[in-house]
């Protein structure tokens, strides 16, 4: 266990998307969702593609750590699908930042993705295999949702965040919960046409039994979270920060009332950018780095839980 994030940075598309914009197509009102979601706008992807978004996210992380991108020697890229289904966006990215690369590879493990990239930077990094890694979690949920399904589309935005991984001793504790589990949450292949295939091939959007992710999500969050400090003799008094998977305010807030902790300790941003998949921690944590709140020294609480399902919980011990 042998790393600290060095650099953080972030990218959203330019083109916002109110309650109010929706509303205007789909029998959803500002209030609806405001209310239920904590949502109010979303950035969502018009002329730029994902690598687009990526390489501006990562030069923000490179910068932010002080480092060039040819000081990069490895990508782990978390994305549901890059702007190809092959080539990978690892290896369009390690092009376009002509960074000197060893390892590069796409992660697909929903939005516990920047989680376990963390996991697996710590692992080549405590190996000696990468000096500085750089994550990137970048989704376009704007191509998967149905827009004329107020359920799920009113729920998603577009997104990158990045930080760059290298040699310390942040890494208090990590861990995951794996069920492979299609039932409730899921997005199905695009569409093709093999005259021999009997099964339905036509073009389907992402699926969501909204309930059922919301009681997985409430309860895996706070058991998660109160079994990682515990098994560190930690209470959520000793944690500065507690940078939560942004998909529903309603959700953050049970948490917080779980973990009888104050309202500024759960920084947020799902008002403005909706649910970003993978990238919305990384999102939440270039912006509060970049306010300068989190100090050396600082206990810092990452959470997310998404499709798979997966739930992943890691504490740092920030160093700046
Ligand atoms: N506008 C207006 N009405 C709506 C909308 C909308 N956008 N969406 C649903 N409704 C209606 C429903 O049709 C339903 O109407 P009915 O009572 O006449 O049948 C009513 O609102 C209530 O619907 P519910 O689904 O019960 O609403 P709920 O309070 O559960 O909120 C929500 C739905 C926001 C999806 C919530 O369940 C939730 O946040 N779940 C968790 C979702 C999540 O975390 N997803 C991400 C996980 S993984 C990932 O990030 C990829």
């Amino acid at each position: 266990m042998s790393f600290k994030i060095i650099g953080t940075g972030s990218a959203l598309p330019e083109k916002v998307v109110t309650n109010f914009d929706l509303a205007e197509f789909l029998d959803t009102s500002d209030e609806w969702i405001r209310t239920r979601t904590g949502i109010i706008e979303r950035r969502v992807i018009n002329n730029e593609s994902m690598l687009d978004l990526a390489e501006k996210a990562a030069l923000g992380a490179i910068n932010s750590a002080n480092l060039k991108p040819s000081d990069i020697d490895m990508i782990i890229f978390s994305t549901l699908q890059g702007d190809y289904v092959t080539p990978s966006m690892s290896c369009l990215l390690q092009k376009r930042l002509n960074a000197p690369c060893q390892h590069v590879f796409d992660i697909n493990i929903g939005c516990s993705g920047f989680i376990f990239a963390l996991d697996l930077a710590d692992s080549y990094v405590s190996l000696k295999k990468a000096k500085n890694v750089l994550i990137v979690c970048c989704e376009i949920l704007s191509r998967f949702v149905n827009w004329q399904d107020r359920s799920t589309c009113v729920l998603f935005g577009d997104g990158a965040g990045a930080v760059v991984v290298s040699e310390g001793e942040s890494l208090i504790d990590i861990k995951f919960t794996i069920s492979g589990n299609a039932e409730h949450l899921g997005i199905h292949p695009v569409a093709g046409n093999s005259p021999f295939s009997e099964s339905d091939q036509s073009r389907k959007w992402l699926y969501m039994n909204g309930q059922e992710i919301y009681k997985f999500a409430v309860e895996s969050i706070t058991r998660d979270i109160k079994e990682a400090l515990e098994r560190n003799s930690l209470s959520p008094d000793d944690i500065a920060y507690f940078i939560l998977h942004q998909a529903n305010l309603r959700i953050i807030n049970s948490a917080k009332q779980k973990l009888n902790q104050p309202d500024e300790k759960f920084p947020h941003n799902l008002e403005r950018y909706g649910n970003t998949s993978s990238a919305t921690i990384p999102i939440l944590l270039d912006e509060v780095n970049r306010k300068g709140l989190i100090k050396n020294g600082d206990k810092v609480v990452l959470d997310a839980f998404g499709s798979g399902l997966t739930t992943a919980v890691c504490i740092l011990n920030w160093i700046s």
